[in-house]
């Protein structure tokens, strides 16, 4: 391989905070809300912003980034078109990954765990929150899929919106949101010398146990 030197010398120390066993909450749902919190302190820019991988059942992983737009006991919610490529791939294969980086705080959270659908209820209650153009923007958008060019989008926001004109905009059955119940969380705090502090949080019958990993 050649080492591009412009690329490869692009590199920083991290040694804003460490992460200690003794300071972190037994629940890393608890937990992750102390992070989001000193998060949102810190005007971290689209706090919110994650990436999720998705896998085929065969395995083959694809990532993107999609908004938290919820965090409970039971786990992390985002919103999306259930006919994307995303969509595909949880229904046939119901375990996503979460990403979380937040370089400003030189940390990272990762989540793994089941993915389904929330209730219909909560998915319109939660679209009916957004702006107009959004709504409108769910129904015009065949997530994924090749379209001829931009037109086909210009062209059929103006028919929506026209056809929504004077009457409550309805949630697309196929646009909703997915939550991801975490059977492992894991908390990075970036360190000097690459020997970052790694405390991992696995989900057994009676609560949760956590451990150190390697950096
Ligand atoms: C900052 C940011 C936020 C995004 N938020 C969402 C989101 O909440 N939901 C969503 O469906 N796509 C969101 N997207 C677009 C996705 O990254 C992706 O392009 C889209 O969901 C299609 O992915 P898929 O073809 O793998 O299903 C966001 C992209 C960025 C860069």
């Amino acid at each position: 391989m050649s080492v591009d030197l412009s690329i490869s010398d692009i590199r920083k120390v991290y040694k804003q905070k460490s992460l200690d066993e003794k300071d972190v909450k037994p629940n890393p749902i608890e937990q992750f809300k102390i992070w989001w919190d000193e998060a949102i302190g810190a005007n971290i820019d689209e706090v919110n912003a994650m990436t999720l991988t998705t896998a085929t059942p065969g395995g083959i992983p694809s990532s993107r980034i999609v908004l938290l737009k919820g965090i409970d006991k039971e786990g992390f919610v985002f919103f999306t078109n259930y006919h994307s490529r995303k969509g595909r791939e949880i229904e046939a294969n119901p375990h996503a990954a979460l990403l979380f980086f937040w370089k400003e705080l030189e940390r990272q959270v990762r989540v793994e765990g089941r993915i389904e659908k929330i209730d219909a209820a909560d998915s319109d209650r939660y679209f009916h929150s957004r702006p107009i153009e959004s709504q409108i923007g769910a129904w015009v958008s065949p997530q994924s899929e090749t379209i001829p060019g931009r037109n086909f989008i210009e062209e059929r926001k103006k028919e929506t919106a026209e056809h929504f004109k004077d009457k409550e905009i309805t949630r697309p059955p196929h646009w909703g949101g997915y939550i991801v119940h975490p059977h492992t969380i894991e908390f990075w705090q970036g360190r000097p010398g690459r020997l970052h502090d790694r405390l991992v949080y696995s989900k057994k019958d009676n609560g949760w146990s956590m451990s150190r990993l390697a950096p």
